[in-house]
């Protein structure tokens, strides 16, 4: 049966200090502001047509979003998570870096014959964010590809969010839950590490070579490359067949919320899931 998750759709990042978020995520992401009330510690951003990244600052007794209260969302902390950049832009991405003073990393994941260089950097939360490398003219297409963007010169040219990152304490568990739960498509595992990769699409697919696809990805609590932790209490929107996911969730006990077609799940690890209807 195919999983009925279709794409990766947001993601929100827990910060400390909203102003110094929106200041970091406009002008270094070059991401529009959609919306922000200081009053509720929210900030959301447009990253293309289909995607959007929210900043939460927490504020005690209140919760940022009321919907999601029964759920106590949280955005992410520390968390891991990838944008996608077109290969040729690489070299502009870490000029740009450094214009603004941000230390980064730069690691090949390819192989000798094909080399995939990727380049990682922190903001200012200790969030990791990595620049991969996507092949528009790829066969393995998401439901929302990534398409050019222009941005501020000064803004990373980036055009989609391609992969989160999360910790799961429990990995056997994870492993058996996440397909079982919410029906996400479990690619494979690293050899070497408790790593899984989950493909947001309808089948498992091979990730690398450039491919424009999103992914899950799901670790037991570790240090990945350059110095990335999986996020803790995640906030991950998926667009999903909502109306195949509800069961799955139901079967298995856990704590949700379905308004206006939008279905938001507690994991048991205290990520939220939030699975949102096509565009
Ligand atoms: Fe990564």
């Amino acid at each position: 049966m195919p999983s009925p998750i279709l794409d990766l759709a947001g993601l929100t990042l827990e910060v400390n200090h909203l102003p110094r978020g929106v200041r970091f995520y406009t002008q270094v992401l070059g991401l529009d502001l959609i919306h922000s009330d200081e009053e509720r510690g929210t900030a959301h951003f447009r990253v293309n047509d289909a995607q959007t990244l929210t900043l939460w600052k927490p504020i005690t007794r209140q919760a940022n979003d009321p919907r999601l209260a029964p759920l106590r969302a949280r955005g992410a902390s520390h968390l891991h998570y990838a944008w996608q950049i077109q290969p040729e832009d690489l070299g502009r991405c870490k000029a740009i870096l450094d214009e603004h003073g941000l230390p980064w990393t730069e690691i090949d994941l390819g192989t000798p014959g094909r080399p995939d260089p990727t380049v990682y950097f922190f903001d200012p939360f200790g969030h990791g964010l990595e620049l991969r490398g996507t092949d528009l003219s790829d066969e393995r297409r998401p439901t929302y590809p990534p398409a050019p963007v222009e941005r501020p010169s000064h803004a990373l040219p980036v055009m989609g969010l391609r992969e989160v990152a999360l910790a799961f304490g429990d990995y056997a568990a994870m492993k058996e839950r996440l397909p079982r739960a919410y029906g996400l498509a479990y690619a494979k595992e690293q050899e070497d590490r408790d790593f899984a990769q989950f493909t947001l699409g309808p089948e498992p697919e091979p990730d690398g070579n450039g491919t424009p696809r999103r992914w899950l990805y799901a670790w037991d609590p570790q240090v990945g490359l350059a110095d990335m932790f999986g996020g803790d209490h995640a906030l991950v929107q998926f667009y999903a067949h909502v109306d195949e996911v509800l069961p799955r969730v139901r079967a298995e006990g856990l704590p949700h919320v379905m308004e206006d077609g939008r279905l938001a799940v507690r994991d048991p690890e205290g990520h939220v899931f939030e699975f949102l209807p096509p565009l």
